[in-house]
Formats: C-alpha cells, structure tokens, sequence
C-alpha cells in the first residue's frame, strides 16, 4: 500500500497530512483560524467554509513537501466525511475527491470521530484492546466501548454542551479570547479550584454514565451573578483580579471531576485493558494529568496523544483510513458529506 493524504476540514481547522502504510506520520500541516472567528467568541460556518477553500491547496502542498512525497507516490487520499459542520466538510470532500478522481487512485471516507477515538493508537501501538475511549472537545462529549479498532459502540454522550463548548462558554463570559479552553487551562493553575462551590451534574435516568455541562456553566455564572461580580477587561490576561482565576481554576476542576467520574464508572462496569482519551479537550494538563492517575490506579493501560494529535489534524484521518483500506475498497467517488453521526451503542 502506497501512502496516505489525510484532508480534514471538519469545523475550523485546515489540516492535511501524510502517513505511510504501517501506520508512521511523515507529515501533518495544519491553519488554524482563530483570528477569523475570534471576534466572534465562536465558529462562524460560512467563514469556516470560505477559509477551508483558501487555504486547503497550500496546507495539502505543504504537507506533500513536508513529507517528501509527490503527489504521485500517493496511493489514496482519506477525508473527514462527518460529523462536523457541513459546509466545512464540503470543501475537503470536494477537494479530496477531485484529487483522488484526477490520479486514479481511491478516495476514503472517514468518520471524524472514529478518527479521534484511534489516534491514540499512533503514538500507543500496542496499547491493548478491547478500550473505552472518552472523546473531548468543542462539538462532542463521547465514550465508548471499543472492542478492537472497528465496530465502537456508544456508551454515553453529553446530553446538551460539550465540555469543550461549556469551557469556552464560561471563558467568553469572562471576555476571555476564544477559543478559550486553552486559555482556562493556561490561567487556572493561578486560582483556588475550591473557592467556587459548583456543584457536580447529576442527572437521572438512562444509563448512569452521560454527561451533561449546562447545569454547570449556568452554577457559575449565577455564583458570579449572586456575588456582584463584574469580569474585568482581557487586556492584560495576567492582571485579572483574582476571584477570575478562582472561578477558572474551580469550573476546570468540576469539569474534569465529572468526565473522569463518569469515565471510572464506566470502566468498572466494562472492564476493559485500556483507557484512552482524544479529542480538543484532551490538550487539558489537569486533564492528563488526572487522566494518568486514574488509568494508573485502576492496574489499566492509558492512551493519550501528544497535544497536537488531540485537536483536529489530517495525521488521525490518514491513520484510520488505513484500518478501513485494510478491510477492502473504498466505496468510491459518490461518497457524501454527513453532519451527525450515529453508533450503536448500550444508551
Ligand atoms: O478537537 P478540537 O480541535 O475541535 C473540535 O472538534 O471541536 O477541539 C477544540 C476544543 C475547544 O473547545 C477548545 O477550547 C478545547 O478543545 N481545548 C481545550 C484545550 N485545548 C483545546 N480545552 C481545555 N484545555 C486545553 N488545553
Ligand atoms: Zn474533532
């Protein structure tokens, strides 16, 4: 099998990539558009989409090169297809089917998804079947039962917010810059976790182990409300009075309190070899590091990418593409953009 073009333009990151068939990362360019969509404290899809078409050529030249590899020694190009933004999906499938079209070679299409839940698996090769995979970020709060790489099943989703969606909430109310996941996890280590008292979701019904965050963003902005609290200027992210910080540091903490919570349940219901985590908000340090421990404590083994194969990248496209290559031809150039997705799964 000849090398993989990752493409992956699911939400607001243009990111292309090159991997080789046993599964190593040559290459992985990624334009991030921050810049565009900071002013307005989220993604903006039209934006998104415009972004995507601009810079997708120059990202996919950029990988080839980074790689060394001509667009001729490529054997199939592999495309994020779902979930995400449709329009911003609709670029990368576009491009990755004319491009695979035009070279005779196939084109793959990949769960987004699926993607992040084995990315572990690049860094981790050996890391042991079957697992439960907690998937973070800015548009999903997964878990899952993997029994092997394919065929995962849905063991809880968050029920309203993803946690990276209720963390960068939080930090717009504060007038933070967005996205601002990575800035409450640069700033929080300066606040007392325990100053705000916030309460831990509970919800009833279903299976015991979904997630829910709104119910904790609405407890802290109530607490800032009660306490006659104003959020100063972000112009100087290191003179901020300090309840700021105590309120990162104590909605950071809840948030990881209740996804490893629920993802211990989950792990002694299961019994599975491995715990792995991905996905945006997997970038966390209390996160990880948390993470760790309670993969340490429970005797299991932990699948974490390094922090740049944990937001969205083409390296996780290409690299699951290979799993599907290996299972035989690829459906071929009809393949169609979806914006949900759904599993199976014990829900
Ligand atoms: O996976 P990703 O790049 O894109 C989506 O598919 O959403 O995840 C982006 C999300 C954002 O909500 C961002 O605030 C969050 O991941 N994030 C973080 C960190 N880095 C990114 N959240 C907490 N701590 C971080 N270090
Ligand atoms: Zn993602």
């Amino acid at each position: 099998m000849r090398p993989v073009l990752g493409i992956e333009t699911s939400c607001d990151d243009s990111s292309a990539a090159v991997v080789t068939e046993e599964g190593l990362l040559l290459s992985c360019v990624l334009a991030g558009q921050a810049e565009v969509h900071g002013p307005y404290g989220g993604v903006v899809p039209e934006l998104a989409s415009r972004a995507h078409l601009e810079r997708l050529p120059s990202v996919v030249e950029g990988a080839l090169a980074e790689a060394g590899t001509p667009l001729s020694a490529i054997g199939s190009v592999a495309v994020s297809s779902g979930p995400g933004l449709l329009g911003s999906l609709l670029v990368g499938l576009s491009y990755a089917k004319s491009l695979a079209w035009s070279l005779g070679i196939p084109v793959v299409g990949v769960n987004h998804i699926e993607a992040h839940l084995r990315s572990p698996w690049m860094e981790h090769p050996s890391l042991p079947y079957p697992a439960l995979g907690l998937v973070v970020s800015g548009g999903h709060s997964h878990l899952f039962w993997c029994p092997g790489p394919d065929g995962p099943q849905l063991a809880a989703a968050t029920r309203d917010d993803a946690a990276g969606e209720a963390l960068d909430k939080v930090a717009k109310f504060l007038g933070l810059p967005y996205p601002g996941g990575p800035v409450i996890d640069r700033l929080s280590p300066r606040g007392n976790p325990r100053a705000f008292d916030l309460p831990l979701p509970r919800m009833s019904g279903g299976n015991g182990l979904d997630f829910s965050f709104s119910g904790l963003k609405t407890a802290a902005l109530h607490r800032i409300r009660e306490g006659g609290l104003v959020p100063a200027p972000a112009e100087d992210l290191d003179a901020l009075p300090a309840w700021e910080y105590d309120l990162m540091a104590s909605f950071q903490k809840r948030v990881v309190d209740h996804l490893l919570g629920r993802l211990k349940k989950a792990a002694l219901r299961y019994r599975p070899a491995s715990l792995v985590l991905a996905g945006g908000v997997a970038c966390n340090r209390l996160l990880r590091e948390r993470f760790k421990r309670l993969a340490e404590d429970l005797g299991l083994a932990a699948g974490l990418p390094s922090p740049r194969l944990c937001t969205d990248n083409a390296a996780m496209v290409a690299f699951r593409a290979l799993d599907l290559l290996r299972k035989g031809p690829p459906a071929g150039y009809g393949l169609d953009a979806t914006a949900v997705a759904r599993w199976p799964g014990a829900r």
